[in-house]
């Protein structure tokens, strides 16, 4: 058994330490806003924080997660920052298919807290491995610029 920390909960897990976080939010814990699309850290849409820092959920082992609190999607918008993004992606009206989006706002949200005026540079940098098929990108830059104008 494992207990992990997910959204400012302990969560008690029954499941081996070698299986992807991705799968237990998921599978075990039915938070499913967090998304799969390849399993090899190359599209982002399982993006999650943990301590908070962005992660790729299908490449981390819940094993190796220990002590440190994990945020998803679903609990982004209880942070300050996160809500601030939340509410840019709705004024922006980003997504289209929508599947991208959680690992979107997962990233631009770390962005955010790390450097909360990113420069076109920075925000291509932070965002580059989140892929959306759907070419939503102007729109995001657009969200984030106006998140971070929010904090000015
Ligand atoms: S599913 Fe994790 S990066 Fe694509
Ligand atoms: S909104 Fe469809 S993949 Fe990004």
């Amino acid at each position: 058994m494992l207990t992990l920390t997910i959204n400012g909960q302990s969560r008690d897990v029954d499941v081996p330490e070698d299986m992807p976080l991705l799968w237990v939010l998921r599978d075990h814990l039915n938070l499913v806003g967090t998304k799969y699309g390849c399993g090899i850290a190359q599209c982002g849409v399982c993006t999650v924080h943990v301590a908070g820092k962005p992660v790729r959920s299908c490449q981390l082992t819940v094993g190796d997660v220990g002590t440190r609190a994990v945020v998803t999607i679903e609990g982004i918008g209880g942070t300050p920052t996160g809500a601030k993004v939340q509410q840019a992606w709705i004024e922006a009206a980003v997504p289209q298919c929508g599947y991208c989006q959680a690992g979107q706002i997962m990233s631009a949200t770390a962005l955010l807290n790390d450097n909360p005026q990113p420069d076109d540079a920075d925000i291509d940098a932070a965002m580059a491995g989140n892929l959306c098929r759907c070419g939503t990108y102007i729109r995001i830059r657009r969200a984030i610029k106006n998140a971070a104008a929010k904090s000015a």
